[in-house]
């Protein structure tokens, strides 16, 4: 028995094609290698994909939501049983977080921490409505519906006095159920009436569909982008040792200088190297920012702020 054991190519395509099954053998290289590749393109290109996903685009917001709002004349709401204030029932609860998810979540948090996706550039923070502390208005239900109705001035907290007063009550009965808000008193109640003759029958402004309103915000949107884009010629132009370094270490010149020129990173230099300590991609900058020294980070920051005046 001498007969020579025929010894097989590594690789026998056409044995494999005679006998497909052997196929998937290789087809398991195949696979391996694409997952491989793909992995590999993510992690060098992890700072792109982050980048995408963060700087101060607008978030998505549904407008079809808003597009139901018809532009309305004002007039008189039917009055408020005052007696609800003081009892939350479920069914109100549940209205209210409804109405929240809708309309405070992009800032507060859909869990109202203060951590929503349109808070994180803000400052001040959106309110975390699970801490009692810090509060400029207040906690208790008079001041909850007072900042519905005036929001707080020189924050991202605007007035809410659009949404119908039943239903600013049935969102502050919401957050109150997030901790352990002061009870609600008697005296409250009075004066919360007294201020806003709830149980009189309340006074409604006109709507305007938000359209009407984005067009409004655009174009303050459109000077500041209009003062971004002077800036960024400036700086393209310019040979300083500030500007070089500013070219040097961002990643992105139009987000850093947008956010300097909406003042929403100027003005303090310990809030400005937390925010980019934290996330520099999301603020415009390379990672390589992080490794300046303080002093050099602060010339940046000088030279950012005094462009942006
Ligand atoms: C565009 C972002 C944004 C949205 C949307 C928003 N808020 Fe705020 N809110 C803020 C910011 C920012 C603050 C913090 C203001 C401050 O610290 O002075 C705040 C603060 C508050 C406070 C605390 C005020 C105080 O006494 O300190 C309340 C209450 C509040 N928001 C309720 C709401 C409710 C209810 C909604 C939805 C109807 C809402 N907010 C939607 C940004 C937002």
């Amino acid at each position: 028995m001498s007969e020579k054991r025929k010894i097989e190519a590594e690789v026998d395509f056409k044995d494999m094609l005679k006998n497909p099954h052997r196929l998937f053998g290789l087809f398991y290289i195949i696979v391996f290698m694409v997952i491989l590749a793909g992995g590999i393109y993510y992690v060098k290109h992890l700072d792109q994909i982050a980048f995408n996903r963060g700087g101060y685009t607008v978030p998505d917001i549904d407008l079809s939501e808003f597009k139901k709002v018809e532009r309305k004349k004002g007039g008189v709401k039917p009055a408020i049983d005052l007696s609800l204030l003081k009892q939350a029932g479920e069914e109100d609860i549940k209205k209210g977080k409804e109405l929240f998810v809708r309309n405070c979540s992009a800032c507060h948090g859909t869990e109202g921490k203060g951590d929503g996706p349109a808070g994180a550039a803000l400052n001040p923070k959106p309110r975390d409505f699970t801490k009692l502390e810090g509060w400029k208005n207040g906690p208790d239900i008079v001041n909850l519906y007072k900042t519905l109705q005036e929001g707080v001035a020189g924050t991202g907290m605007t007035a809410y006095e659009f949404l119908p007063p039943t239903d600013r009550i049935s969102i502050i009965h919401y957050i109150r159920t997030l901790a352990d808000y002061p009870p609600v008193t008697d005296s409250d109640i009075k004066k919360l009436d007294e201020k806003y003759q709830l149980s009189k029958g309340i006074v409604e402004p006109s709507t305007v569909p938000l359209p009407i309103a984005m067009n409004k915000i655009s174009d303050e949107e459109k000077s500041i982008l209009k003062k971004k884009d002077d800036i960024v010629e400036k700086v393209i132009n310019d040979n300083s040792g500030e500007a070089l370094l500013l070219k040097k270490v961002a990643k992105n010149l139009d987000n850093v200088i947008y956010l300097f020129a909406s003042h929403k990173l100027s003005g303090n230099f310990d809030d400005f190297l937390g925010k980019i300590a934290g996330d520099p991609v999301t603020y415009g900058f390379s990672s390589s920012v992080l490794r300046l020294s303080k002093g050099n980070l602060k010339a940046l920051f000088d030279y950012l702020t005094k462009l942006a005046g």
